[in-house]
């Protein structure tokens, strides 16, 4: 914990109705100088309009009691009409990597958009082409044919397709606790109560316990690929995992009891982000992978949250298991915030796939290709990945010491900037901190000027999902907010 930081900003600040004013970091605030804050509609009256015209389910779920009314942002910060800062650790979601209104992907975009900004790829345009070269560069043989989607959803849709064309098969497992999207097909593969409607999904989706080392019923001190272990104790020899033999077992159960003896595929993210970054033990994929591709079925990386350089290490999340998975879905950061996934597969798989004219009319359009494009010069160029592992490596370390400190913080865990902050009553139980005290929690720290998201079966874990771009110092403020945050709650009650 940085308490010069603490020492520094004033608490009134802290707790500010205003920005905390940039001479409290070492920031320059030059690039956003020129902006001018608008109010727009009065806040009454756009609540009003959420009320009537928006999902009203986004009504039940408006994430503060006081809602964010946010109107501008730039890399790691998003202002609110009233021109209040907040540091963004959240990035709509885990979406934009590079930063909001990345300068270099903004000029890239302004320059597509006075070039042409949609054709259908039924025509040979550079930019799709481009990109899809510089895309599958970054993936191993034989990762190297693109299919570009809008959505992760939609990505997912079409690898489930895919991999029952392929195989013949038609059955797919998933962890549970997963998010994939919320097509009917892809809600069969989530399997996490709240985002499923009572109604058909895709049949042949079948869930297996997530091997969840701090939550799950096994876990240790030595699972899992993170600079920070669990608070569990750990009786394993050297080399030797037995969380990881348990969750296998669990797995093999599924296939003797859930599905038949042949499979379509597996659908895993390489850390499940809408579950507050729950990692798995280290080779637990490695075994899957083998299980599955026994059983006729193909392996499927969800990237959405995992790809693009979060993880620090590697480009890819699955590139941290040491597995080559079959099919790659992407999206979120693969645009910053642009409409933009993907599948990519292997030429064999496309080839079965290549039995009816798959067509999407947005899918690869010059102007989603541009910005895709630009956010992968930008990663390469301003060093993301190793930001993520600097910075990344930092957060986990430093709040480590929080969870040592406080009895209600039970986990820290991630890779890089995929982080999560997983909540307790006290330790001994591990039994979730309830939804009103993370509220609490939630709410004062964006008061305090920070924004985190929350996840978890339960609702128990924050997530820390930020802009790539992020500092050591944004870290720190975010250290000390965070800190002031438990205190209170920890004073109130
Ligand atoms: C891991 C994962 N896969 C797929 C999706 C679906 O992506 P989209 O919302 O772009 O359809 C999400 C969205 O949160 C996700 O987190």
């Amino acid at each position: 914990m940085k308490e010069w930081l603490l020492a520094h900003v004033p608490f009134q600040l802290l707790n500010r109705k205003e920005p905390v004013p940039a001479k409290y970091f070492e920031i320059s605030l030059q690039d956003t100088s020129s902006y001018t804050f608008i109010q727009g509609p009065p806040k009454e009256r756009l609540m009003e309009i959420r009320r009537q015209n928006c999902n009203p389910v986004t009504m039940k779920i408006t994430y503060y009691k006081k809602p964010l009314f946010a109107h501008q942002g730039f890399m790691q910060w998003i202002w609110d009409v009233d021109g209040r800062r907040y540091l963004d650790l959240f990035a709509g979601v885990a979406t934009v990597s590079v930063g909001h209104c990345n300068p270099k992907v903004t000029a890239a975009t302004a320059e597509q958009l006075k070039t042409l900004w949609h054709t259908t790829n039924i025509y040979v345009h550079p930019t799709l082409h481009e990109y899809c070269e510089k895309l599958t560069s970054l993936l191993p043989d034989p990762l190297k044919v693109v299919y570009l989607t809008n959505s992760g959803s939609e990505a997912n849709d079409l690898a489930m397709l895919m991999a029952r064309l392929h195989t013949g098969n038609f059955d797919i497992i998933t962890f549970r606790g997963s998010y994939h999207g919320g097509t009917q097909q892809t809600m069969g593969l989530t399997s996490n109560s709240p985002y499923k409607y009572p109604a058909a999904t895709s049949s042949g989706c079948t869930n297996t316990m997530c091997p969840d080392v701090f939550r799950g019923p096994w876990g240790g001190s030595h699972c899992r690929d993170s600079p920070v272990q669990t608070i569990r104790d750990c009786s394993c020899a050297q080399g030797q995992c037995m969380a990881n033999e348990k969750y296998i077992g669990q797995l093999k159960e599924t296939f003797a009891t859930s599905v038949p003896s042949r499979i379509a595929a597996f659908f895993g993210e390489p850390i499940q982000g809408m579950g507050g970054a729950v990692q798995y033990p280290k080779n637990y994929f490695k075994e899957a992978y083998k299980l599955v591709r026994e059983r006729g079925g193909v392996c499927v990386a969800d990237e959405v949250q995992t790809g693009f350089g979060r993880t620090g290490t590697h480009f890819w999340g699955f590139q941290g298991h040491e597995v080559l998975p079959d099919i790659v879905t992407m999206a979120k950061g693969i645009g910053n915030g642009f409409p933009i996934g993907a599948v990519v597969t292997t030429p064999e798989i496309a080839a079965a796939f290549a039995k009816a004219y798959h067509f999407n009319t947005f899918g690869g359009s010059p102007l989603a290709c541009a910005v895709a494009s630009s956010v992968l010069d930008t990663i390469k160029e301003d060093g993301i990945q190793q930001n993520c592992l600097t910075v990344g490596t930092y957060l986990m370390t430093e709040m480590a010491k929080l969870r040592d400190k406080y009895e209600i913080i039970g986990d820290v865990r991630g890779k890089g900037l995929q982080i999560g902050v997983e909540m307790v009553t006290d330790k001994a139980s591990r039994d979730p901190l309830p939804p009103e005290a993370m509220g609490e929690i939630f709410e004062d720290v964006k008061d305090m000027g920070v924004l985190i998201g929350k996840g978890g079966l339960y609702g128990q874990a924050f997530r820390i999902q930020p802009p790539m771009c992020i500092t050591k110092q944004d870290v720190d403020f975010f250290l000390a907010v965070f800190n002031k945050a438990i205190q209170n709650y920890l004073n109130r009650h």
